[in-house]
């Protein structure tokens, strides 16, 4: 499974880049007006920071607008994945960049039927949030299910399931289990997957036992 980190700070993208294990970036107006920094120059520097995908999203909501903000946000890099809306407009842009060789990813995913819409429209990735259904009492994991099931069904299907709106590891870990090709997560969420408290408490015992020995390595 591959992970994108959700945030627009760079201190975060960077710490988490350093582990080697991050695959790339996913941003959103939200997380851009959080970070208080310029749009354009903020995507910039994540893009050179990660080579992995980089959602940079579009502002507007209507076709004619949101395909010329579009064509600005695709020039930044080639790992610039160009983030729309699930909206009738959002899915002819992401059909006309996926059929010219851009990544759109595909946002505001809530139902199977809208995961069928941005795989036909050659979507590079849908995002179905998670945790924003859990939020109003749905089961969001149950989304990924459906749509990870679907797509299963039809090789042409090229589209990966971003699992979005993680709140959690278990949200990482359920959504692993059912094939999800890709989860974006806050930084705290990916960094809390390491712990275990038996970890904690084996490691402590070993380096005890090891200071006893009176041992060196080096
Ligand atoms: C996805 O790309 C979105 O940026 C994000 O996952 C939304 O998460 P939220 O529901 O925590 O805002």
């Amino acid at each position: 499974m591959k992970f994108f980190v959700d945030t627009a700070d760079i201190d975060d993208i960077k710490d988490l880049a350093s582990t080697g294990l991050l695959d790339g970036v996913t941003t959103n107006p939200s997380l851009i007006k959080k970070s208080g920094k310029e749009f354009i120059p903020l995507i910039k520097e994540i893009c050179k920071l990660v080579d992995g995908p980089v959602s940079a999203e579009v502002a507007a909501t209507d076709y004619a607008t949101m395909r010329k903000e579009a064509e600005v946000l695709r020039k930044i890099a080639d790992h610039v994945a160009v983030k729309v809306p699930l909206t009738p407009d959002g899915l002819k842009v992401c059909k006309e960049l996926s059929d010219d060789g851009t990544m759109v990813n595909v946002t505001l995913c809530f139902s199977p039927s809208q995961a069928i819409l941005a795989a036909k429209a050659g979507a590079a990735f849908v995002s179905p949030f998670v945790g924003r259904l859990d939020d109003i009492s749905q089961d969001g994991l149950s989304l990924i299910s459906d749509i990870v099931r679907i797509y299963e069904n039809y090789d042409y299907f090229k589209t990966e399931v971003l699992v979005a709106s993680v709140r959690n590891p278990l949200h990482i870990v359920e959504s692993a289990k059912m094939g999800a090709h890709v989860a974006t997560c806050p930084p705290d969420v990916i960094r809390s997957l390491y712990k275990h408290p038996l970890t904690d408490k084996g490691l402590a015992a070993f380096v005890e036992d090891w200071k006893k020995t009176g041992q060196s390595i080096l």
